[in-house]
């Protein structure tokens, strides 16, 4: 049976942490395999908010080496620049004039940035429009994403809709695949971990940013031999996700019985945490240090999407009139 088509993206707009690891990156790895999948690195996105050109250089350069550093394999899927295929912004045009303001008003995206009263350039009013032209000139069947691009999935889905209503059945209608929760990924402060909050550790952290984060999570302040609850326990939920079977059943034994101390936690958790992002960091180094790789996965990429997305177009084109041969 041929394999479902996946894609999904990520902006270029700095480090990942682990809550977008586990939240999402993870994800794209594990399904790479079963699936014919495309990884695209959003840079057209980023440039609603990254005006200084050497730090978007450097941002979409970084996406990619995080992609290979986690274990995309170019082998098996294509990683590509959004910036490389010209019909992402050819058919964003096609988009913008089925659809009126006041539907793409209603994005939260929008609203946010007009809430915070930030100066909310076209590129930004646009940006549904163009991540329904990043998914549909490919035909995926499935885009996995947070639940935090629900709404855009649903306008990509929308606008596919309208396209096939007014010009002929044209695109594939994506489903809607919101990755499987891993729960909220805590920050030290206990907070949903996140870039903003500032309460976040970065995927390929140092050893000592690694610690400074450990030992700075907020524990209530019950003492080493009293009883303590791990439902909702920042702490514990960390050993969930990076501790060994032995290592978690020991801090879990006591957590339930009392006799473990929330300092002697905290490091085993920074064990845990750099044996497990050491050999990532290691990895992203090594990939790092040959940048003319990074660029030539990039251009296989970035021409494999080209040739499947001007397939598209070229339908496109002559669905709305624009051939006249
Ligand atoms: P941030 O809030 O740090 O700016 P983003 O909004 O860029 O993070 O998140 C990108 C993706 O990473 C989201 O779509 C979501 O899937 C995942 N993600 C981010 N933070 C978390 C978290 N704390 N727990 C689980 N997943 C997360
Ligand atoms: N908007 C997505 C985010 O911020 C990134 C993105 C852009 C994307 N184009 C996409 C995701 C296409 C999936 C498919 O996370």
């Amino acid at each position: 049976m041929a394999k479902q088509k996946l894609l999904s993206g990520i902006q270029a707009t700095g480090k990942p942490h682990i809550g977008n690891y586990f939240g999402a990156m993870k994800q794209f790895v594990d399904m790479q395999d079963d699936h014919d999948a495309l990884f695209m690195i959003a840079d057209l996105h980023s440039l609603t908010t990254v005006k200084d050109p050497s730090v978007l250089r450097e941002n979409i350069l970084n996406v990619a080496i995080d992609y290979l550093a986690i274990g995309i394999d170019p082998n098996k899927a294509k990683i590509f620049r959004q910036s490389d295929v010209r019909s992402h912004t050819e058919l964003t045009w096609v988009f913008n004039c089925l659809t009126s303001m006041p539907y793409l008003m209603r994005a939260h995206s929008f609203k946010d940035a007009e809430a915070k009263s930030k100066e909310v350039n076209i590129g930004l009013f646009d940006y549904p429009m163009l991540m329904a032209a990043d998914i549909l000139l490919y035909d995926p069947d499935i885009v996995p994403v947070g639940a935090d691009q629900k709404q855009h999935l649903e306008f990509t889905r929308d606008t596919a809709e309208k396209f096939n209503n007014t010009y002929g059945e044209t695109f594939k209608l994506p489903e809607d695949k919101i990755l499987k929760s891993v729960g909220t990924i805590p920050g030290n402060d206990g907070r949903k971990m996140s870039k903003s909050y500032g309460n976040h550790l970065p995927l390929f952290a140092s050893d000592e940013e690694i610690e400074k984060f450990t030992m700075s999570i907020v524990t209530d302040s019950k003492a080493p031999e009293d009883k303590k609850e791990t439902e909702g326990d920042t702490l514990f939920r960390l050993h969930e996700l990076f501790s060994s079977e032995d290592v978690l059943s020991e801090v879990r034994n006591g957590y339930e019985n009392g006799g473990i101390g929330y300092g002697d936690a905290k490091k085993m958790l920074v064990e845990s945490i750099k044996a497990f992002v050491a050999p990532l960091r290691e990895k992203r180094a090594e990939i790092a240090k040959d940048k003319n790789h990074v660029l030539d996965v990039l251009d296989e990429g970035g021409k494999a999407a080209d040739e499947i997305a001007e397939e598209k177009m070229r339908d496109v084109r002559e669905k709305i009139g624009l051939n006249i041969s």
